[in-house]
């Protein structure tokens, strides 16, 4: 078990490198054993996400070389097994093991995934979107059986636009004989990477990025190289502390137009900020004006960047409301932060947020991934030291956390207890 200690304060300058976004690396991963060969993923982050799927690959007969940030899979000899409780329970992106062998295997055993307590997370639209493929699904108890004989081509609409059920319908059609069409597919710009990344192999999917996903159904895929796309979710998290501690603090290796959501409400407060083609350069301004924030599905602004964001909303002058409509429970930090000294009402999905308040350090838990990154923004513009228990959940989602921080002039660091 691990705690992060951070001593409050200090002004932050200099640059923080992005890496590769987490969300689109998870689905690229267990993307690889649909090509039969070998595939390259590049700009690969160093998280614990990152090492859970390896783990899965390896289980798999997979062979597995991790250079830096470079990661090479060899599926020659890949031996479809039962993907057991504690692989699968590390992570909510296991399930993409569901999509990817089931398309490449026909057949996928797989115990319930894991990931963040932020609500209910039920897979019911992977599952639907399986059967109108062709599957068959059986359950025992948390293990699910996914098979068919084919997988034939449909189209199939979404009840919601769920990433998750996008990239995994994706991956089992890509095999399935004929065209499928996803309906009401989720826009994110990682889907893209991922639909760029199965093209590379030899798949024929159009309008990624848009709420259509045309698939056309292929017999081979080989091998494959691919970059992953920067990390918007690290970055905006960056971008946010900036905007409190910074002193022309740089957040670089980004694509600013998939930080759009964020970066107009930024201006809205008041925020000192200059965007350029790949950076974005932040300092600490002394008046902020209150706002609302509803988090949407892309191009809205994300859910992932919410919890990060009400930290800043705790220094605005006067009320701000913060909706959340994705997650039921993505309100963990809360607690926490008004421990801290933060003035937040929270009923049920929404939270009013009074501000400006000064924050004081002190012994807060990491409930969940982006919960813990306002934990640790929250800590580093605090009075005093801050001990944030569960570190793990951050550590699943952000690279090298402590050391680009300490880079730029923070006082944080990770403790084994
Ligand atoms: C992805 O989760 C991300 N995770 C989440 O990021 C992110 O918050 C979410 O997309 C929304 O942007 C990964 O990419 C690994 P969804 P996912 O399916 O795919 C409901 C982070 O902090 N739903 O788009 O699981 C669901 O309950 C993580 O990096 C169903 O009802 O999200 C939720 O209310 C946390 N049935 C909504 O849809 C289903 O079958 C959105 O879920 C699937 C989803």
């Amino acid at each position: 078990m691990k705690q992060m200690i951070i001593k409050g304060g200090n002004t932050l300058s200099g640059t923080i490198s992005i890496g590769g976004a987490k969300n689109s690396a998870v689905a690229l991963i267990p993307a690889a054993v649909l090509a039969n060969g070998i595939s390259t993923i590049k700009n690969v982050p160093n998280i614990s996400d990152r090492d859970a799927l390896i783990d899965i690959l390896e289980l798999l007969n997979c062979q597995v070389t991790l250079n830096n940030d470079e990661l090479v899979i060899d599926t020659t000899n890949l031996n479809n097994k039962l993907i057991k409780e504690e692989y699968s329970n590390r992570l909510r992106a296991s399930y993409y093991f569901m999509g990817a062998l089931l398309g490449r295997e026909k057949y996928v055993e797989i115990y319930i995934p894991g990931g963040c307590n932020i609500g209910a997370r039920p897979i019911d639209i992977h599952l639907d979107g399986f059967k109108a493929l062709g599957a068959t699904i059986k359950t025992e108890g948390n293990k699910y059986i996914l098979s068919a004989d084919k997988l034939i081509g449909t189209d199939i609409y979404l009840r919601f636009q769920s990433v998750g059920a996008t990239i995994n319908l994706m991956f089992a059609s890509v095999y399935a004989e004929g065209k499928t069409t996803i309906h009401n597919a989720a826009q994110e710009v990682e889907i893209i990477n991922i639909a760029e990344f199965l093209n590379n192999m030899g798949a024929k999917i159009t309008g990624a990025g848009t709420n259509e996903i045309t698939i056309e159904g292929i017999k081979e895929l080989n091998g494959a190289t691919i970059s992953v796309v920067p990390d918007r979710l690290e970055a905006g998290t960056y971008i946010i502390l900036g905007a409190l501690a910074g002193d022309n603090l740089k957040i670089t290796n980004i694509i600013p137009e998939h930080l759009e959501a964020l970066t107009t409400k930024l201006k809205e407060i008041g925020t000192h900020i200059t965007i350029s083609k790949d950076a974005i350069t932040l300092s600490k301004t002394s008046k902020l004006k209150p706002i609302n924030i509803k988090t949407l599905v892309y191009p809205g602004f994300p859910t992932d960047i919410g919890q990060p964001m009400s930290v800043l909303l705790t220094q605005c002058d006067g009320t701000s409301l913060f909706e959340e409509t994705i997650w039921e429970n993505r309100m963990g930090h809360v607690p926490s932060l008004n421990k801290m000294g933060a003035n937040i009402t929270v009923s049920g999905m929404n939270a009013i947020i009074k501000g400006p308040t000064k924050l004081k350090g002190c012994e807060v838990v990491a409930t969940d991934l982006r919960g813990g990154a306002a934990l640790v923004i929250a800590g580093l513009i605090a009075e005093g030291e801050t001990i944030i228990t569960d570190v793990e959940h951050i550590l699943r989602g952000y690279e090298n956390i402590t050391e680009k921080l300490t880079s730029v002039g923070a006082k944080i660091e990770l403790k084994e207890i």
